[in-house]
């Protein structure tokens, strides 16, 4: 269904059209004086300058025309030309009637569907998963959650780092340690053992003692860079070697995306495109895009007016290695060819942003990226400690996400047991509480920062069940799904929504009526703080709606059920809005 604003834009252009102007003057925004009027157009203005007429008296015709539309309460003009615009209550109970009945809660998906890839997460085989990965698959998962709402037809592909010099480290550090494994001997013809050498807990060690040796020890560092460029080339026992520590970190990746309830639908990385490299390497040379510099292979992406200087995109290395860059492009390719992208959203830290520049600039110049594909750098900034430095452990370590999260949950529960929350709950549910608790605590403190800025991350602020935290929305929707329950035990069931009763409950049903707006917006900026922002303003006005008209305690029928409709409509736009920010609600708390 068509959103209110939509609905009354309509109206409006066509009273413009009536009165000898151009309809685009009668979009209708929300008022930004609510004291005065619910929405207001400005169209008289700058109708004014092109009509070469006083903006008054445009805005007078137009107000005429209005006045005999029978969904105004209220149509006047005000200051130098704004029209004012307030819709009947009836109306208002109507349109909350349409949403109601709508299992989408009146949201339409798109006409056009596309097909696009929402490239986020971005964990590296090998490594262990820290912050900095966070807000990656945060916001990646609610801008994925948010396109496929809208009704495109979405990948999430949490795209691995699986192909670089971390996996020459090691490779070298197992072989120094365990040199007689036969992944070793260049003339071993196999098959190479099924069981992998290492664990999970001996890849969690081995990674920092490689990463430190590689950068102390050129020696060390550059055996390293030698095994990834035989790696890529395809040595054998470097390969299966490589599968293992792929397989072993791939599996404990997956339970820590699991509990963060971050879900992909691919699990590719760099190295599917390994097979695509050579063959788009020799292609570009052929064409002339690719050509040599100081032993490397460049293409060279610099346009006449940029302001600052791009370096070249370096697709291989004198030594043979090829580079991120590399599997990135080769990985546009891939995704245009076999996945059919029509947009590919990459959700990554805003340092790379060079480095995206450099790739859609070689994939656009190259062809190997047509001009209808979309390509977008969706980047996000820092999480910072609260001394405003990138997030550190106490120690002043990199942060394991693991550790991160065990504090979010540990938190969740203090706070629990102060707010006598799921007090009385078995143990079992009350830890499944803490969960749900802990991760909307920190999903909602992410996402409702803008994400191209640095946020600070205060778990005792995110945790409490007060304020803009995600904790208190649940607190808010299970309140609403409570209500709803105890109604029906008295078997009272929600009804048709009546004209609101309060003014409290008019402001909360114009708030339900912004939704579809709201979520454009979000969608169309990639920008989930629109959308967190709204579901705080929503569940603020439900709770002053709660506190105004007492749905339990009311003795008219008519008003009690309609009050319920109001509850469950309140419930459903929680239940719609937080999904799309990565957030479940817990069924009681
Ligand atoms: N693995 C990378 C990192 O940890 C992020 C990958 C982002 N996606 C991409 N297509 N480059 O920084």
């Amino acid at each position: 269904m068509q959103s209110l604003t939509q609905k009354l834009t309509d109206i409006v252009r066509e009273a413009f059209v009536q009165s000898g102007y151009e309809a685009e003057y009668g979009t209708i925004a929300l008022s930004n004086r609510p004291d005065l009027a619910q929405f207001q157009c400005n169209g008289a203005l700058p109708a004014a300058k092109v009509y070469g007429r006083n903006p008054r008296e445009i805005g007078q015709q137009v107000v005429e025309k209005l006045q005999s539309a029978d969904i105004f309460a209220d149509v006047s003009l005000a200051g130098p030309g704004f029209i004012n615009l307030t819709v009947t209550d009836a109306y208002l109970a109507e349109f909350m009637n349409e949403m109601a009945a709508d299992e989408r809660a009146g949201i339409e998906s798109v006409s056009q569907p596309r097909r696009v890839v929402v490239d986020y997460g971005g964990a590296n085989v090998a490594k262990p998963m820290h912050v900095g990965h966070l807000r990656a698959g945060i916001i990646g998962e609610s801008i994925k959650r948010i396109f496929q709402f809208m009704g495109d037809d979405v990948l999430g592909d949490v795209h691995l780092g699986d192909w670089g010099t971390q996996m020459g480290q090691v490779i070298l550090e197992i072989k120094q340690r365990q040199p007689e494994l036969p992944y070793f001997d260049a003339n071993y013809t196999g098959p190479y053992p099924e069981e992998s050498p290492i664990t999970l807990a001996d890849l969690e060690e081995i990674y920092p003692a490689a990463s430190k040796q590689y950068k102390s020890d050129p020696a060390y560092a550059e055996a390293a860079r030698q095994i990834t460029a035989e790696l890529q080339n395809g040595r054998p026992g470097y390969r299966a070697l490589w599968q293992h520590i792929h397989d072993i970190s791939v599996a404990g990746l997956k339970v820590d995306y699991d509990n963060l309830d971050i879900h992909f639908d691919l699990w590719m990385g760099e190295s599917d495109v390994q097979n695509r490299i050579d063959p788009m390497i020799e292609k570009l040379e052929e064409e002339g895009y690719a050509v040599r510099s100081e032993g490397a292979l460049v293409v060279d992406i610099s346009e006449e007016d940029d302001k600052k200087e791009m370096p070249p995109l370096i697709l291989r290395k004198s030594d043979g290695g090829v580079l991120y860059g590399t599997t990135d492009l080769a990985t546009i390719d891939q995704r245009v060819q076999e996945l059919k992208a029509e947009l590919i959203l990459y959700v990554v830290d805003h340092r790379q942003r060079q480095h995206f520049e450099q790739v859609f600039r070689a994939a656009y110049k190259t062809g190997v990226a047509p001009q209808s594909l979309g390509l977008e750098h969706n980047y996000f900034g820092t999480m910072n400690g609260k001394d405003g430095k990138p997030f550190k452990t106490r120690e002043g370590g990199v942060m394991k996400l693991k550790d991160l999260i065990a504090l979010v949950h540990e938190a969740a529960l203090q706070r629990m047991d102060e707010s006598h929350v799921a007090e009385e709950f078995e143990e079992a549910e009350r830890q499944e509480v803490a969960n749900r608790v802990g991760l909307a605590a920190l999903k909602y403190a992410d996402l409702m920062n803008q994400r191209t800025k640095d946020y600070t991350f205060d778990l005792d602020r995110f945790a409490s069940f007060e304020g803009r935290t995600g904790p208190y929305l649940l607190y808010t929707a299970v309140r609403a799904h409570s209500i709803l329950r105890k109604a029906a035990e008295q078997s009272l069931l929600p009804g048709e929504i009546l004209p609101p009763a309060a003014e409290a409950e008019r402001t909360l049903l114009l708030l339900f009526a912004q939704l579809t707006d709201v979520l454009q917006q979000t969608y169309e900026t990639r920008m989930p703080n629109h959308l967190a922002e709204y579901v705080y303003n929503l569940a603020n006005e439900f709770n002053r709606f709660y506190n105004t008209c007492h749905i339990l305690r009311e003795e008219d029928a008519a008003q009690q059920a309609s009050w319920l409709g109001v509850t469950q409509l309140f419930l459903k736009i929680m239940e719609i809005t937080l999904h799309l920010l990565g957030i479940t609600i817990p069924e009681r708390m």
